[in-house]
């Protein structure tokens, strides 16, 4: 059963607001704390509520307030807010052991067979971790020491995290200029906007076969490895064209490349696949897991195919956390309640209830350019003319406001609006929060456009 009664929600009573929004008590808490936290995310800072607890698909702020979730926090808690089996399992290792380096515990034993059980093809050489960043970077190193290579090519608008690497994987805006030598980045498909202005299935996927120019043309071919989002999460759930991913595949194994899937946000059943690169039957050298992989507790892991396993020995995995036994307790807990409520079906079924609505939406807004989405991982994107396709940031921001003012917790990208709602959301809720971006849209496309 996917919806247990922990998690149920009457989506007529729902939201439930009682003051205005922000209320008083989170407007004083955020002024507080901004006095010293620095750096908000602008979902944060466009909507400064201070939540006060979770449960299943709802939030309650510290003024009592009960929001819908369409977040997943940042798609982290697909299983919903403090699913009890994650809760109870955490709980248990709190009490009984929290840290212990990284000598194996029973339950690190179990969690890495578990997750050797579901990973595709060879990839079963796993390291623990705490954040995705750092898996990530741990991807980057084992790279190189596989390959004996130094080079990496990544893509536009993919986000890999905040350190050195990862930063270096990504466009000048989110590494903040700080590119380590040795990264280049290659153009990657978004057809409602494409790079080379081309049209899809015209154009015969030509962006992937520019990624072979940008190794040859760019690199010292010494590439370690092809680093990618399967499907683009912060850029605003951008899906590659089915060929894109086992054609990079092939341009990986032609420059002895790795083929590096980072699967830290598409993970764990959230688009309707335990990993995204199922969709494309595409088996990566490396893949990173996180977010939804301890549903809320910190836990990552980096995973690389078993034939490269004596090659990254030399990768020291220890660290301080990673692969605790409250993590390693959440991160099995999770998969389970997984395979036991059927999630990946269920991620599948909200992705088409969800995209039937958003489809609705684009037919009839002017603002609506495109809506995109697989499983849990969705987006609506804002143009102030479906023409020109000129992104609407000012209508990104309102609607986002809006929506939230109206009780849905959700995530802004400036004029695209993201949805990453739990996979265990029932239809009535699903279609609630819905209801509330419609209407929203309709009163922020009257008021900026007349
Ligand atoms: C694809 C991807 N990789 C890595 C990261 C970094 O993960 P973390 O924020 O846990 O360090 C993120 C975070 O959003 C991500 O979306």
């Amino acid at each position: 059963m996917y919806s247990k009664n922990w998690a149920k929600a009457d989506a007529k009573s729902l939201p439930v607001i009682k003051t205005e929004l922000p209320g008083p008590k989170s407007r004083e808490y955020h002024q507080r704390a901004s006095r010293y936290m620095k750096g908000y995310s602008s979902q944060v800072r466009l909507f400064p509520v201070v939540f006060h607890s979770g449960k299943g698909c709802t939030l309650t702020d510290v003024d009592g307030n009960v929001f819908i979730d369409f977040s997943s926090g940042i798609y982290v808690t697909g299983l919903g807010h403090c699913h009890p089996k994650v809760s109870e399992a955490v709980a248990h290792y709190a009490k009984q052991l929290m840290n212990c380096h990284d000598f194996t515990t029973e339950i690190k034993m179990k969690l890495l067979e578990k997750l050797a059980s579901i990973t595709m093809g060879d990839l079963k050489g796993i390291q623990l971790y705490d954040s995705g960043t750092t898996a990530v970077e741990a991807g980057l190193r084992a790279a190189r020491a596989a390959t004996g290579k130094f080079e990496f090519i990544s893509f536009w608008r993919d986000f890999h995290g905040k350190t050195m690497g990862a930063v270096s994987c990504a466009i000048v805006d989110r590494s903040q200029g700080m590119r380590a030598p040795g990264f280049f980045l290659a153009p990657r498909p978004y057809c409602y906007r494409c790079p080379f202005n081309m049209k899809y299935p015209e154009c015969n996927t030509y962006c992937a076969d520019f990624v072979d120019k940008v190794i040859t043309n760019e690199t010292t071919g010494q590439v370690a490895a092809i680093v990618l989002e399967p499907i683009q999460g912060w850029a605003g759930s951008i899906i590659p064209p089915d060929e894109f991913i086992p054609k990079l595949r092939k341009i990986a194994d032609k420059h002895k490349a790795l083929l590096f899937a980072d699967e830290v946000l598409t993970c764990m059943a959230r688009t309707g696949k335990m990993f995204a690169m199922e969709h494309w039957n595409t088996t990566p050298d490396i893949t990173t897991v996180g977010k939804g992989f301890g549903n809320g507790f910190p836990v990552t892991a980096m995973i690389i195919s078993e034939k490269f396993g004596e090659a990254i020995e030399k990768i020291s995995a220890s660290s301080s956390y990673g692969g605790n036994p409250m993590a390693c307790a959440a991160a099995l807990a999770s998969i389970e309640v997984i395979e036991e409520e059927n999630l990946c079906e269920r991620a599948a079924h909200l992705g088409e209830l969800f995209l039937k609505r958003m489809e609705k939406m684009k037919e009839e807004f002017r603002i609506v350019g495109d809506v995109r989405g697989k499983g849990c991982l969705l987006a609506i994107e804002l143009v102030r003319d479906k023409n020109t396709k000129e992104p609407f940031e000012e209508a990104g921001r309102k609607v986002y406001q809006r929506a939230f003012s109206k009780g849905l917790a959700w995530v802004p990208a400036g004029h695209i609006l993201r949805l990453s709602p739990p996979m265990i959301m029932d239809d009535d809720l699903a279609h609630k929060g819905l209801d509330i971006i419609e209407e929203s849209i309709a009163e922020v496309e009257r008021e900026l456009l007349g």
